[in-house]
């Protein structure tokens, strides 16, 4: 996988700026009134306020922890990777559980919901296997497992990439959700699986 993460790499590099913009725009609402830039969202502040504060917080942290992560330099930095691994994770179990705990005052359509929640759980199982794999000391397997997991955090960047020309076509954020709660994520998890086949490296251990 090493040559795919350089920084060299044209892609990595697009990936990897990519992450960190969708990232740093997530966190529009604590430097700007919330109710202007994020209003869509007001609706959960009476009851889902923390579950909605840990979804936006970390959800943006573990993407911007992605291309750090991922970065071959990062793996000769054994001991900033294991502490950046651990937030990462963290991260990832703070904004899962939040977005579980949201989904009860969604107001999309239970199908967008269902959606949703299909990808709280694949990511906190991806995640929860990388992590394990990696206490193993199988970091072959490790490896796999954490594309699989930044696959799934990269849907937030696909997600917004969707959203744009559903909304042009004249869909409102909410409708664009049918389409991008479930396709932001199938698409990268496929991809990731297609990768690993060509590669010769597919497990699923
Ligand atoms: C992968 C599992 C994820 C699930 C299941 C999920 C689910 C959700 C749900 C249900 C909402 C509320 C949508 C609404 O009511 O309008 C939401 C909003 C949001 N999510 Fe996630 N999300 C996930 C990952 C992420 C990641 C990785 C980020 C990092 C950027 C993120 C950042 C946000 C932000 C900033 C919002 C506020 C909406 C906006 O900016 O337009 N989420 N998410």
């Amino acid at each position: 996988m090493s040559r795919l993460f350089q920084r060299s790499n044209p892609w990595f590099l697009v990936m990897s700026l990519s992450c960190v913009l969708i990232a740093l725009s997530s966190w529009r609402g604590f430097v700007a009134p919330f109710e202007v830039v994020m209003a869509h969202l007001v609706h959960y502040l009476q009851d889902y306020s923390l579950p909605l504060y840990a979804h936006i917080i970390f959800g943006p942290l573990a993407l911007a922890l992605v291309p750090f992560q991922f970065w071959q330099g990062s793996r000769h930095r054994p001991v900033l990777h294991r502490w950046s691994g651990r937030l990462y994770v963290l991260s990832i179990l703070a904004a899962s559980l939040g977005s579980l705990a949201m989904l009860p005052g969604y107001q999309g359509s239970s199908w967008t919901a269902a959606g949703f929640f299909t990808l709280a759980l694949l990511w906190i199982g991806t995640t929860g296997m990388g992590l394990v794999r990696a206490l193993q000391g199988r970091f072959a397997e490790h490896q796999i497992w954490m594309l699989r997991s930044a696959a799934l955090t990269f849907a937030s960047v696909t997600l917004r990439v969707m959203m744009v020309p559903l909304i042009i076509a004249g869909q409102t954020p909410l409708e664009t959700y049918d389409v991008t709660a479930w396709g932001s994520w199938l698409i990268n998890l496929v991809a990731v699986e297609a990768w690993l086949v060509w590669r010769g490296r597919w497990r699923m251990a």
